[in-house]
């Protein structure tokens, strides 16, 4: 198959993708995220290709596009009113809200859930094509399963060339890592995956918020994921990686002491001076973690090279957008972290 490349700026795009997505074919677009892989999420057979061509597992609900807060009304029952408070301050936006699903949302789409994950968001062309195609778009990260997300159209094409049938280009994503994904099937609400809207300021507009357990720790096998995808391997590169915690200088030292010829460092942009000759890679800046959510998924897609020995990261506090990078971080190292005040 000839995939086709449309660009964002390009006035056609948002008509000829529609036809795609109407016509139950993949199309992948851009968000301020991630690149989702999309089809029409209301059709199990166009949602089918998805799964088909990402390898996921069948059991990993989709997150449902809409183009405007109304269009949940379509899709959900019992919605809270602050579900609507949530939508008037973060739509369109990186905010994923988990509401009872109405039967008009095929089981496909929700992994055989009875809820459904809604979100708007704020890419103008990709409103704009849902819009056109008059259904709701599923789309998960267009990342074959289990790989660093794509933010940009280049990460998309080296996964899917020639796999699908459209890729729209709409440069690097604004934030880098994906939805906060909030369950307001609850009471307080439960964050299952933290993301580009923050815990606190999702506090600022619903007060109580429950942490799922998923978001700082493993689960064990005989324990079951609020959002399925939590309990995947996930974002990792082909090489093992660690996280490496504690204070700059005393973590180098660690670093420098166990680092292995062909090992790399993931490293905040201020530490690339300590490891010189441990082949650093810098993500963004510490004092700047919107940099590091922006850069972290290239990087690792940069580091998933089957030559590498071991991946050594570094890894930022757990407030703002630190908490996603984190979660992330974790989840590539599948919760291996070092503490060099432990760890000789
Ligand atoms: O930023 C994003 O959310 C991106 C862009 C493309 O919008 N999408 C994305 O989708 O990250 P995906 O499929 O990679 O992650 C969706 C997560 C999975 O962990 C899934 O298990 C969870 O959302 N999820 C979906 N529906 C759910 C539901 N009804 N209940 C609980 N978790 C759900
Ligand atoms: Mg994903």
């Amino acid at each position: 198959m000839q995939t086709l490349y449309l660009s964002a700026q390009d006035k056609a795009t948002a008509q000829i993708a529609a036809e795609f997505i109407k016509n139950g074919e993949l199309v992948a677009l851009p968000t301020e995220t991630v690149y989702g892989l999309g089809a029409n999420g209301l059709d199990p057979t166009a949602v089918d290709k998805i799964f088909a061509a990402k390898g996921r597992p069948n059991d990993n609900p989709l997150i449902l596009h809409i183009c405007d807060a109304a269009q949940m009304d379509g899709l959900c029952h019992h919605i809270p009113d602050a579900a609507y408070n949530l939508a008037a301050a973060f739509w369109p936006g990186p905010l994923t809200m988990v509401l009872p699903a109405k039967e008009i949302v095929p089981k496909r789409t929700t992994g055989g859930l009875s809820t459904v994950a809604v979100r708007c968001p704020d890419s103008d062309i990709t409103r704009a094509i849902i819009r056109l195609c008059g259904v709701p778009i599923a789309a998960p990260s267009a990342n074959i399963s289990g790989k660093p997300s794509t933010t940009t159209a280049r990460h998309v094409r080296d996964d899917h060339d020639g796999r699908i049938p459209c890729i729209v280009d709409g440069g690097a994503c604004r934030v880098g890592v994906e939805s906060t994904i909030l369950d307001l099937t609850e009471q307080p609400p439960r964050l299952l995956r933290p993301g580009g809207i923050t815990l606190e300021e999702l506090q600022s507009v619903v007060g109580e918020v429950t942490v799922d357990k998923a978001v700082t720790q493993a689960l064990s096998h005989d324990e079951i994921a609020k959002a399925p995808g939590m309990k995947y391997r996930h974002y990792a590169p082909a090489c093992p990686v660690v996280i490496v915690s504690g204070q700059r200088q005393r973590a180098a030292a660690w670093i420098r002491e166990h680092w292995q010829p062909g090992d790399r460092v993931l490293c905040f942009e201020e530490e690339l001076p300590l490891y010189e000759t441990c082949a650093p890679l810098s993500y963004g800046r510490e004092e700047d973690p919107a940099t590091l959510s922006a850069g972290l998924f290239d990087a690792l897609r940069q580091l998933d090279d089957p030559s590498i020995g071991k991946v050594y990261a570094r890894c930022p506090e757990d407030t703002g957008m630190g908490m996603a990078v984190r979660n992330r971080l974790s989840k590539a190292a599948a919760f291996q972290i070092i503490d060099p005040e432990v760890t000789p």
